[in-house]
């Protein structure tokens, strides 16, 4: 089988360390390259913890490149801490990698390894996209040879969970979306219409805990997403925004599309930070946006228990 290039970029973050193992469990793509991006955490934190969950995997073989450490115009200082734990991994302490940081940033990495592939590249976009649009602006050539760019962000017809209007991503840095969502990429938005409804249980993380190690260190940092999802929304399970997103970049059609025009509200107001997706009809434009209005959330669910499972056990 072919396997599909693929970077993720993103702000580990606990959803984020499911995505990475996810994609590392996914025999359909070859993950060439993690960026990193403020977000969750602070930027450090972000790029140490995808070191440590690559390596953790056994795979401090992918390249780590530093991303953007704030917005592209208005730094956005609140972090999800509340959510992720203060170091962005639950409170969970792994080992550390004994894989440095690629010299370059994350950009140029990007561009390089955009420009060099025979095939095209996927890229995953899981946290704020600052370094998408750094890359859309510093390197517009190599951002147009993007196969597919999958983005965990926004939101249609869901509102907000930052705040009433907008969805985290998209609400740490507003500007930056704005500028990808109109680049006239091959992008699929999935946003909390599908993420919501999908929901990890405490009997899935189980299945996954108990076949091995790995497994075990994944549903350790799972936990305190879970007592949070537990007290503040009162759902049995947590939700998997980043693995979702990976999972339509694994494979692609996961999800049901519409293509929409997307305006991101990058004013002072209320609504800064929301994602306006016209939903009145189907977009012609070429600067449309797919975004996911259908999932089969138990399958989906289903998909990344059973992946995380085959992992665990081929690595105990
Ligand atoms: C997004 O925000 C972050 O906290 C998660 O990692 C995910 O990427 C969900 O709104
Ligand atoms: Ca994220």
């Amino acid at each position: 089988m072919a396997r599909t290039p693929l970077v993720i970029d993103t702000d580990p973050g606990i959803d984020d360390a499911l995505a990475l193992l996810l994609a590392l469990a996914s025999p359909e793509v070859d993950l060439r390259l993690v960026t990193t991006v403020h977000g969750n955490v602070e930027l450090a934190q972000t790029t140490e913890n995808a070191l440590r969950v690559l390596h953790l995997a056994g795979r401090s073989d992918v390249p780590v490149a530093v991303g953007a450490r704030s917005s592209l115009v208005h730094p956005q200082p609140e972090r999800a801490g509340h959510v992720h734990g203060a170091a962005g991994l639950g409170g969970v302490v792994l080992p550390p990698s004994p894989a440095a940081v690629d010299p370059r940033p994350a950009v140029t990495a990007l561009a390089d390894l955009l420009e060099s592939s025979a095939e095209p590249v996927t890229v995953a976009a899981i946290g704020p996209l600052t370094n998408i649009a750094l890359l859309v602006s510093v390197y517009p050539d190599a951002a147009a040879r993007i196969g597919r760019l999958v983005v965990m962000g926004g939101s249609a017809t869901r509102g907000g969970n930052v705040t009433g209007a907008a969805e985290f991503n998209v609400w740490a840095d507003p500007e930056a979306a704005a500028v990808v969502f109109r680049a006239g990429l091959p992008t699929v938005m999935v946003g909390l219409d599908v993420t919501l409804p999908t929901v990890l249980t405490e009997a899935g993380i189980a299945r996954f805990a108990a076949a091995g190690p790995v497994g075990a260190q994944a549903a350790a940092v799972l936990a305190q997403y879970l007592d949070h999802a537990t007290s503040s929304y009162g759902t049995d399970g947590v939700v998997v925004h980043d693995a979702l997103a990976l999972t339509e970049a694994i494979v692609p059609g996961t999800l049901d599309v519409v293509r929409r025009d997307v305006v991101v509200d990058t004013g002072h107001g209320a609504g800064r930070g929301q994602t306006l997706v016209d939903r009145r009809a189907v977009s012609t434009s070429p600067t449309a946006v797919a975004v996911a209005e259908g999932v089969d959330s138990a399958a989906a669910v289903e998909f990344l228990v059973t992946r995380m499972e085959r992992l665990a056990a081929s690595l105990s």
